[in-house]
C-alpha cells in the first residue's frame, strides 16, 4: 500500500467517534488532507484536536454536517465545493444507532430518522459530490454495512415500511438501512463503471464502542455492550480496512466489492444481489432525497 496520501483530499464522516476518528488519523499520517465531516462542532472540535496531535499533520480540517437533514448536506456539499477543487475519496462512514428511538421519529425532511441517515442522506450527499468525483478521477467512494446482516438472511427492501409505518424497531431499522447501503453499493458501483469512480462497501464487524458513547444507556444495555465488547476488535484494526479501500493502488479499478475486515471480499446478503430492487430503491431514494 502506498503511505503517500500527499494530494489526496478524503472526507470521513462520522470523523469524531469510533472507526470514522481511528481511519482520519491513519489517513493523516499518511499525508492526506482529512475533511472531517461531525455533526457536533464541539465533539468535533475535541477530536480534531485529537487527530491533528496523533497524527502530527495539520491538513486536517472539521466542517459540520447532519446526515440526517438534507438542508444541513446541501450546506455541506456547497460549502465544501467552494473551497476544495478535488475529491479523491469519500468515506461514508456516520451512522444513527441510537438506541433511544422506540418509535419511527421523522426528520425534517419527514423521512424516518434511521433511515434518512443511513441510507438517504449518504446517496445526496454522494449525488452532489459525484461531479467533482469525476473530475478528480480515479477516485474511490466508500459505504459501511454491517456483518450482522448475517443474522437477518431473509431481509429485503421493505418498500411498504421505509418510514416505520407497518413496524419499527431500532434494530430492524439499522439493518434494513445497511441492507440498503449495499445494494446501493453494488448498484452505484455498476453505473459508474468506466468513470474512473469506485464503490466499495465495508462489512464491519463487532467493533469496540467507546465508553463515553455508551454513558447514557441503561445498566443492562451496558452490560451488553461489555459483553460484546470482550470479542471486539478495535476502531483502529476496522479502520485499516478503510484505508486499504481509500489508498491501496491495486484497488485503483476494484468495484462494486463487499469486504470484511481482513480485507477480504466476501458475499452479501441473497436479497442483495436482486437488480430489480436496486433499480426500485435507487428511483425511491433519489424521490426522497430532491435528486432529479
Ligand atoms: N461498532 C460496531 O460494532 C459496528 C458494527 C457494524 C457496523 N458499524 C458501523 O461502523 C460505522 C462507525 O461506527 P462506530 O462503531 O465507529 O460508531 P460511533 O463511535 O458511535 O460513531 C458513529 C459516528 O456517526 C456519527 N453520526 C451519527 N449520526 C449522525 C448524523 N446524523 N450526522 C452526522 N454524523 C452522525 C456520530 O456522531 P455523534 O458524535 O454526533 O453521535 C459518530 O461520529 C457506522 O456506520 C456503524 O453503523 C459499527
Amino acid at each position: 500500500m502506498t503511505n503517500n496520501l500527499e494530494n489526496k483530499t478524503i472526507i470521513v464522516t462520522g470523523a469524531n467517534s469510533g472507526i470514522g476518528k481511528a481511519a482520519a488519523i491513519q489517513l493523516a499520517k499518511m499525508g492526506a488532507t482529512v475533511i472531517m465531516a461531525c455533526r457536533s462542532l464541539e465533539r468535533g472540535e475535541k477530536a480534531l484536536e485529537e487527530v491533528k496531535n496523533i497524527s502530527k499533520s495539520e491538513k486536517v480540517v472539521l466542517m459540520q454536517i447532519d446526515m440526517s437533514s438534507q438542508t444541513s448536506i446541501r450546506n455541506f456539499a456547497n460549502t465544501f465545493k467552494s473551497k476544495y477543487k478535488n475529491l479523491d475519496v469519500l468515506i461514508h462512514n456516520a451512522a444513527n444507532f441510537d438506541h433511544t428511538l422506540k418509535t419511527p421519529v421523522l426528520t425534517g425532511d419527514k423521512i424516518e430518522m434511521v433511515f434518512a441517515t443511513n441510507h438517504v442522506g449518504i446517496v445526496l450527499l454522494t449525488h452532489l459530490l459525484l461531479a467533482l468525483m469525476q473530475h478528480s478521477a480515479p477516485s474511490r467512494i466508500i459505504t459501511v454495512a454491517s456483518k450482522g446482516l448475517m443474522l437477518y438472511p431473509h431481509l429485503d427492501i421493505e418498500f411498504d415500511n421505509l418510514n416505520g409505518e407497518r413496524k419499527f424497531n431500532l434494530q430492524h431499522a439499522y439493518y434494513h438501512a445497511k441492507l440498503a447501503q449495499v445494494m446501493y453499493t453494488y448498484d452505484l458501483a455498476e453505473q459508474l463503471k468506466e468513470t474512473g469512480v469506485t464503490v466499495n462497501c465495508v462489512r464491519v464487524t463487532n467493533v469496540a464502542i467507546p465508553d463515553d458513547r455508551l454513558s447514557h444507556l441503561p445498566a443492562w444495555l451496558r452490560k451488553i455492550y461489555n459483553l460484546k465488547r470482550k470479542m471486539a476488535i478495535t476502531p483502529e484494526r476496522q479502520a485499516e480496512t478503510y484505508v486499504y479501500l481509500a489508498a491501496d493502488p491495486g484497488l485503483e479499478k476494484v468495484t462494486g466489492g463487499f469486504w470484511d475486515e481482513n480485507n477480504k471480499q466476501v458475499n452479501s446478503n441473497k436479497n442483495s444481489y436482486n437488480q430489480a430492487t436496486w433499480k426500485k430503491l435507487r428511483e425511491v431514494t433519489e424521490k426522497l432525497a430532491g435528486i432529479k
